[in-house]
């Protein structure tokens, strides 16, 4: 089968609500990263690994999602005329080619696996990969790239890998690890989110995959599994328990749970500090802010 992967899916069908009431009237992928909505990143970041299919996996409430990817004639307008070329430029860099994205509806949430599985038809008989825009990963390379490319030599399934610590495993589908080899991980088996103190290691999934089309029948024969959702970890541990094999990698960069609150403050600070025209004022910030908490102790 050939490795070369161009299709991804983005399941954005989830509800949001850690983020209500903001995900009231809008997607939660629509919320902004400075100037970008989550989505943008993700997209970015599988463009730079050479996908050129986009498959959205939505649901109601999303259609916001759609608009931002369209184009904007009467913006583009209004910023051509006034001569702001930077600003055109970064509005027309949005714009989707026509075809290159396809939106499929979950009618009902049932979970990431059940998710994936929607979009069946679409991804055909070739390798995809899976992209959680809730998981921001800030990288030199960009994550999904450093997993293509590992994939050219293991084939099989990947997954991006983290070392949590032991109190937060039972928020991941975690790994069992039979080997090393430098930032790869041959995989034995995968728990999603195991009971405190049941798991196989600390090594975590984070919401970059590369997956092989035989996912798409091992899900639709999965049961539902934790939290009562369809899950795509269990769906990869039929691929082991089949004799296929399965790859983590533990990818360079920092990743940023933009599914919390808290991780998504760090994100908005660690990407405002990465901007040149923001860097000084919001490091001056940041150090009075922390000087005048310290005074107050
Ligand atoms: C999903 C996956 C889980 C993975 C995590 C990464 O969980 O089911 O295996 O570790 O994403 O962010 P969720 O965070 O959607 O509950």
């Amino acid at each position: 089968m050939t490795r070369k992967v161009t299709k991804a899916v983005f399941p954005v069908a989830g509800l949001g609500t850690r983020f209500l009431p903001a995900t009231k009237s809008i997607p939660k992928e629509i919320m902004t990263l400075v100037d970008r909505p989550l989505i943008q990143y993700a997209i970015d970041e599988a463009r730079a690994a050479g996908i050129t299919e986009f498959i959205f996996v939505t649901s109601r409430g999303k259609s916001a999602l759609e608009d931002y990817f369209d184009s904007a004639p009467e913006l583009e307008a209004a910023l051509q005329a006034k001569g702001k070329d930077d600003l055109f430029a970064d509005l027309t860099a949005t714009n989707m080619e026509s075809g290159a994205i396809a939106y499929i509806r979950q009618n009902k949430p049932q979970g990431l696996g059940h998710a994936v599985w929607c979009a069946r038809r679409l991804v055909g008989n070739e390798p995809f990969a899976v992209i959680l825009t809730d998981d921001v990963i800030a990288a030199d390379t960009p994550c999904l790239k450093q997993m293509v490319d590992a994939y050219q030599d293991t084939g099989g399934v990947m997954v991006a890998a983290m070392e949590v610590p032991p109190s937060e495993t039972s928020a991941y589908g975690v790994l069992d690890v039979g080997g090393e080899d430098g930032a790869l991980l041959s995989v034995r088996g995968m728990v999603e989110k195991p009971a405190p103190g049941t798991a196989p290691s600390n090594l975590a999934v984070i919401g970059r995959y590369i997956l092989t089309p035989q996912i798409m029948d091992n899900l639709g024969k999965t049961e539902r599994g934790a939290g009562g959702e369809i899950q795509l970890t269990d769906a990869i541990a039929l691929e082991i328990a089949e004799g296929r094999p399965v790859h983590g990698l533990c990818f360079d960069g920092e990743r940023f749970d933009c599914g919390s609150k808290a991780g998504f403050l760090q994100a908005t600070v660690a990407f405002g500090l990465a901007r040149p025209e923001l860097h000084d004022d919001l490091r001056n910030y940041l150090h009075d802010v922390v000087a005048q908490q310290k005074a107050a102790q």
